[in-house]
């Protein structure tokens, strides 16, 4: 198998940037270097001590882009690419008017292949890596997505949505077809390659609780998989939750009372939490995941980002494509930062980058594989230009530190930024 060499500005995380002094838990080597082999890091190191420890490895030198691992987006619809950007509706509104119309025609699966396609390339351009994303209740749209990964050596973690309440006709499935569908897919894929499967139900609304017993019956079956879902994105979908479990302590409680809470489960949003429910995702460690260019788009609220990473709550990143209005995670950072600005808490460009890779890899319990750029991990990377446009490049050209060379394109950059990216030890881009 061949070696190859990228050289160029290489980030590593060697500590979490919330836990101490931010900048003290990357480091960068300016004249460095990745060797890999197949789909994996050998060693990191600088290009003089690479290159003379691998003399016959390929090599592409990147000057001094910014080589930094592959941007993970934990919480993704790729049904929804067609319909980003569509105007003027809050959640529920949004849903019944854009959104349910689209994953309608799901079912064809020349088109949920068209999609994935589409939607992978995009991400590709944009540097992503990995993606977490919810498929439609039909399974074709399940396997177009994982066959879509599979030819492109991408790491992928996908499932069939479920619903069987409070969606259109045409796009509920029922109790016990929610039940073997899933199954099915996950038998199908889970572990394929770099394929895994997540148990999804969409969101407590849309499933009765007798869908939502299945599938924490289900994730019983398979403990290891992980589960997706969405909590309390806006007032008004919690007031609704409400209606609709009148037993429930709270919105997290109708995943609770289901068999849906535990360590592996992947809670998107979850702006509006109450104390009881911070104590009980904290106690049994699952993920959140902001999505903060989604709630600023459907107008949902400002996560409070700095209040549940110091509690030590387990947070990734995510553009929540298509409520989410950009493909970008550089894109992301930025929104990420401007709520963290309106709450009074602005995140440090360290902070920006750990959340987009590492902080996202952890929520998705695969921050051994991915996410960093350290011997054993996966061979994905993302190469930005720190000068891709003349506005970042007059600014990154002040730049007294890395920090102020590496925000201006944390802040402004889009795909255009994006010099490679490099997917299971290949570049394709
Ligand atoms: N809640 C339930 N479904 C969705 C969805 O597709 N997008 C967003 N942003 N929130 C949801
Ligand atoms: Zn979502």
């Amino acid at each position: 198998m061949t070696q190859k060499i990228l050289t160029g500005q290489v980030l590593q995380f060697v500590a979490n940037p919330f836990e101490g002094p931010a900048t003290e838990a990357v480091r960068v080597i300016t004249d460095g270097a990745i060797l890999i082999k197949g789909g994996k890091i050998e060693t990191v190191g600088t290009a003089h001590e690479i290159r003379a420890k691998a003399p016959q490895a390929l090599v592409t030198d990147y000057g001094d882009h910014l080589i930094c691992a592959g941007l993970v987006d934990a919480h993704v619809h790729y049904p929804q690419t067609a319909i980003i950007a569509s105007w003027g509706k809050r959640l529920i509104d949004w849903l019944n008017s854009y959104t349910f119309p689209e994953e309608m025609r799901f079912h064809d699966a020349e088109f949920a292949r068209d999609t994935a396609d589409r939607y992978l390339d995009l991400t590709r351009a944009n540097g992503t890596t990995t993606v977490t994303s919810f498929c439609t209740i039909h399974p074709e749209s399940v396997d177009a997505l994982f066959e879509a990964a599979e030819a492109r050596g991408q790491r992928i973690i996908a499932g069939k949505t479920c619903m069987d309440r409070n969606a259109p006709d045409g796009l509920r499935d029922t109790v016990q077809s929610a039940y073997d569908d899933s199954k099915m897919l996950l038998e199908k894929w889970h572990g394929r390659g770099r394929a895994s499967y997540a148990i999804t139900p969409r969101f407590s609304p849309t499933s009765t609780p007798d869908q939502l017993s299945a599938l924490g019956a289900l994730w019983g079956e398979y403990p290891e998989v992980l589960m997706q879902t969405h909590l309390s994105e806006q007032v008004d979908e919690i007031a609704w939750v409400q209606d609709l479990f009148p037993d429930s302590r709270d919105y997290l409680d109708t995943y609770e009372a289901h068999g849906l809470l535990r360590e592996g489960g992947l809670f998107g949003h979850a702006i509006h939490l109450t104390e009881r429910e911070r104590m009980r995702l904290r106690e049994m460690d699952a993920g959140l995941v902001h999505c903060p260019t989604s709630n600023t788009f459907i107008g949902s609220g400002l996560f409070d980002m700095a209040g549940l990473v110091a509690e030590g709550q387990r947070v990734g990143l995510a553009t929540d494509t298509g409520g989410g209005s950009s493909f970008s995670m550089l894109r992301t950072m930025a929104a990420a930062y401007e709520i963290g600005q309106l709450r009074g808490t602005p995140l440090h460009p360290a902070q920006m980058l750990w959340l987009a890779t590492q902080g996202s890899a952890r929520a998705l319990r695969m921050e051994d594989k991915i996410g960093n750029i350290v011997e054993g991990m996966e061979a994905d990377f993302v190469v930005l230009d720190l000068a891709s446009t003349p506005a970042i490049s007059q600014r990154s050209m002040r730049a007294t530190d890395i920090w102020e060379a590496v925000f201006p394109t944390l802040m402004m950059g889009d795909d255009r930024a994006v010099q490679a990216t490099w997917i299971n030890g290949v570049c394709d881009r």
